[in-house]
């Protein structure tokens, strides 16, 4: 199974990314989560990466697309993957589209998470993360078992540095310019499907869950 997963900051893509791919049995990729793993080693593509995030602009398609290739190609990719956060750009999606076309592959869907922006400051700013496995964290909507630690792996969650109420107004601005057109692309290639997510976690997961079916 080959799944896009799309929408604003915010929108529950990696909360329910874990879910997905635990059910379904796939690797979840996410390029912010590849990103931000880079900066916090201090790689080259960290530090590139890092000028672009902190402003809450889009980091350039090249160094994306070349990323995301390189990482499609991986061995437990042979049995699918959801993208979660990719593709961000018209420029992006074509990229995918072309790579997957001389694998002789396809996507299954373009899951789009729709939240309105007036949903997404509460959710960003109450955010916390773990640095170590990715897992998402809300201190209203969905808070650690113990405090400050991850559920997943025990280590201490942190509060992402472009969740700042300035960062998410521009990252919201970026995704309505860069990242909406996709919605119609999707849907002209007839693999749109979108699910509510303003409802709770559990019921955005049992709506995904519907449209992906028994694999
Ligand atoms: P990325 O890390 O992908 O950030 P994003 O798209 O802004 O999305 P978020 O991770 O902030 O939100 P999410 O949808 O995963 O929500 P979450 O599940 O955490 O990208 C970061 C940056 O990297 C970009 O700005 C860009 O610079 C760069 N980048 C990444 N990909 C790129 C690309 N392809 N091209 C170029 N640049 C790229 O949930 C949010 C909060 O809400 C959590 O606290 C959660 O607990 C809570 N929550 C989730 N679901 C619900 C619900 N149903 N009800 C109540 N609360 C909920
Ligand atoms: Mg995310
Ligand atoms: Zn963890």
């Amino acid at each position: 199974m080959k799944v896009v997963l799309f929408g604003p900051p915010g929108a529950g893509k990696g909360t329910q990314a874990k879910s997905i791919c635990n059910r379904y049995s796939i690797p979840h990729i996410s390029t912010g989560d590849i990103f931000r793993k880079n900066i916090s080693e201090n790689t080259p593509l960290g530090i590139e990466a890092k000028k672009y995030i902190d402003n809450g602009q889009l980091v350039p398609d090249e160094v994306t697309i070349n990323m995301v290739k390189d990482r499609l190609q991986a061995e437990d990719c042979k049995l699918g993957y959801l993208l979660d956060g990719f593709p961000r750009t018209v420029h992006q999606a074509n990229a995918l589209e072309e790579f997957l076309y001389d694998r002789k592959e396809s996507l299954d869907t373009a899951l789009l998470i729709q939240v309105p922006s007036e949903f997404i400051l509460e959710r960003m700013t109450g955010r916390r993360v773990c640095p170590s496995c990715g897992a998402s964290y809300h201190v209203k909507f969905n808070p650690t078992k113990i405090e400050s630690k991850c559920d997943v792996c025990g280590s201490d969650i942190i509060q992402r540095k472009d969740d700042s109420e300035e960062t998410v107004k521009e990252r919201l601005a970026v995704y309505e310019r860069q990242t909406q057109p996709l919605i119609e692309y999707y849907k002209d290639k007839d693999l749109l499907s979108v699910v509510d997510g303003t409802k709770a976690i559990n019921e955005v997961f049992e709506s995904i869950c519907k449209i992906l079916g028994s694999e």
